[in-house]
C-alpha cells in the first residue's frame, strides 16, 4: 500500500531516492563513512553561509532534535552560570525544562504563543540578569509557525556579551538564514525538517570559539557536545555507533537540495506551499491562529471550525483514509491543528489535501 503524504513538522514525506539511499551498509569505522561523515558536516556550513576558516564548526549528535539540543544546554553552560530562555511556544519551554533537569539556574521568560520576543522586552530582561551567561529561543516555534525575530534578538544579546543558542529544528535550511550575518553561538537543527532527510541526529552548528572554550563543563557522557566535536575532528568518527542509514540517507537530501537550487529554490517551493493552503483554507472557511506577519511558511496552525460535529481525531482518520496525515494542535489555549508544508511535497499535493478537507468538511455537516 502507497504511503500517506505528510504534512506534518518532520518526520515528513522525503523522496524515493533518499530513502533508497539507505540500502546500505556501511562501516562505521572504514574510510567510505569517514568521507561521508566529513562532507556532510562541511556541507552543512556551506548551506549557512559560513566556513571553518570563518570559526564556526558542525557537530552531529545521536539521537532526535531535543537530544542535540540537550547536548548544548548541557555541555556549553558553566556550572555557575545562568541560561535565559525566551519563549513563545512549547519548544522554547522545552530548552527551560532540560535546563531546570540539569540543575542549571534558569529564567524561563513566556510571550503569548501568537506574539515573538519583543526587542525592548528582551534588552530590559538581560539588564536584569547580569550573571546570564546564555540566551536561547526558537527561530521557528513550531507550536503555532510562528517566525521569531533571531537576527534583532542575536544583536541585543551579543550587545550584552552573553552567549545565543538558537533552536533552528524547523527552519534551517526552509528559512533563509546566513549565519555569518547573525551572532548565534550555537545553533541546533535535524534533518528530518526542511533538509527533508529522515530522523536518526541532529546537528549542532557552533562558534569553534564559543565551543573550545566549554572544556570541563558537560554534564552527560553520551551528550558531550565537545568531546563528540574532539572525536570527529580526531579521527572523523562518532565515539558511539553512529545512524549510519541515516547519513546516507542524508548525503542524497543535501545533493537533492543542491539539485534543487539550493535554500532559495526551497524556500520558494515551501512558500507556494504555504499560499495554496492560506488560500484553499480560507476558501473553506477555516481561521489561522497566527497573525499573516507573523506566520512561517513551515507550518500553519488552524482553529477547529464552528461545526458542532468537529472531532479532530474524526477529522484525521477521514483525511488518512484520503492519503493524508495532518498534525495535532499544541497551543495551551486554543483547540487548533496543524497542517506542515514542508517535505517533499509540492503546490499540487497541496492542492489535493484542500480538495480532500472540503471532502470531508462535506461527510462531517451530512
Ligand atoms: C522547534 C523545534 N524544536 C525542537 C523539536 C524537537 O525535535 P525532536 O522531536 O526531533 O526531538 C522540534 C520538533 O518538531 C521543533 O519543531
Amino acid at each position: 500500500m502507497k504511503d500517506p503524504l505528510l504534512f506534518t513538522p518532520g518526520p515528513l514525506t522525503t523522496s524515493a531516492t533518499v530513502k533508497a539511499a539507505m540500502q546500505r551498509d556501511i562501516g562505521s569505522r572504514d574510510a567510505d563513512f569517514i568521507e561521508l561523515v566529513a562532507g556532510i558536516r562541511s556541507e552543512l556550513l556551506r548551506i549557512a553561509g559560513v566556513s571553518r576558516e570563518q570559526g564556526y564548526e558542525t557537530v552531529l549528535m545521536q539521537g532526535s532534535g531535543t537530544f542535540g539540543l540537550e547536548s548544548v544546554i548541557s555541555s556549553v553552560v558553566p556550572r555557575q552560570g545562568r541560561f535565559v530562555v525566551l519563549a513563545n511556544g512549547a519548544y522554547g519551554e522545552r530548552m527551560a525544562t532540560i535546563a531546570e533537569r540539569l540543575g542549571i539556574s534558569t529564567r524561563l521568560a513566556c510571550w503569548p504563543e501568537n506574539e515573538s520576543p519583543q526587542p525592548a522586552a528582551v534588552q530590559r530582561l538581560i539588564e536584569e540578569e547580569p550573571g546570564a551567561t546564555h540566551v536561547a529561543m526558537v527561530h521557528c516555534e513550531t507550536t503555532t509557525g510562528i517566525l521569531n525575530p533571531v537576527d534583532e534578538i542575536a544583536r541585543i544579546v551579543k550587545a550584552g556579551d552573553r552567549e545565543f543558542i538558537v533552536d533552528a529544528m524547523s527552519s534551517f535550511g526552509g528559512v533563509s538564514l546566513d549565519l555569518s550575518k547573525l551572532e548565534i553561538d550555537y545553533l541546533i537543527s535535524s534533518p528530518n525538517k526542511c533538509l527533508e532527510s529522515v530522523p536518526g541526529f541532529s546537528f549542532v552548528l557552533a562558534r569553534r570559539q564559543a565551543l573550545e572554550a566549554t572544556k570541563g563543563r558537560a554534564r552527560s557522557v553520551s551528550l558531550d557536545l565537545l568531546a563528540q566535536w574532539e572525536a570527529l575532528e580526531g579521527n572523523g568518527q562518532f565515539r558511539f555507533t553512529p545512524p549510519t542509514h541515516a547519513l546516507l540517507a542524508f548525503a542524497r537530501a543535501l545533493e537533492e537540495l543542491s539539485e534543487e537550487g539550493g535554500v532559495s529554490a526551497r524556500v520558494a517551493r515551501y512558500r507556494a506551499n504555504h499560499e495554496t493552503l492560506r488560500r484553499g483554507m480560507h476558501r473553506l472557511g477555516f481561521v489561522e491562529c497566527l497573525p499573516a506577519e507573523r506566520q512561517s511558511d513551515i507550518i500553519m496552525a488552524f482553529r477547529y471550525p464552528d461545526n458542532p460535529n468537529f472531532r479532530f481525531e474524526d477529522f484525521y482518520r477521514r483525511l488518512r483514509a484520503h492519503g493524508f496525515l495532518i498534525y495535532p494542535g499544541k497551543l495551551s489555549q486554543s483547540d487548533c491543528f496543524r497542517i506542515g508544508t514542508i517535505g517533499r511535497i509540492n503546490e499540487d499535493d497541496l492542492g489535493d489535501l484542500i480538495a480532500a478537507i472540503g471532502e470531508v468538511l462535506d461527510e462531517i455537516r451530512r
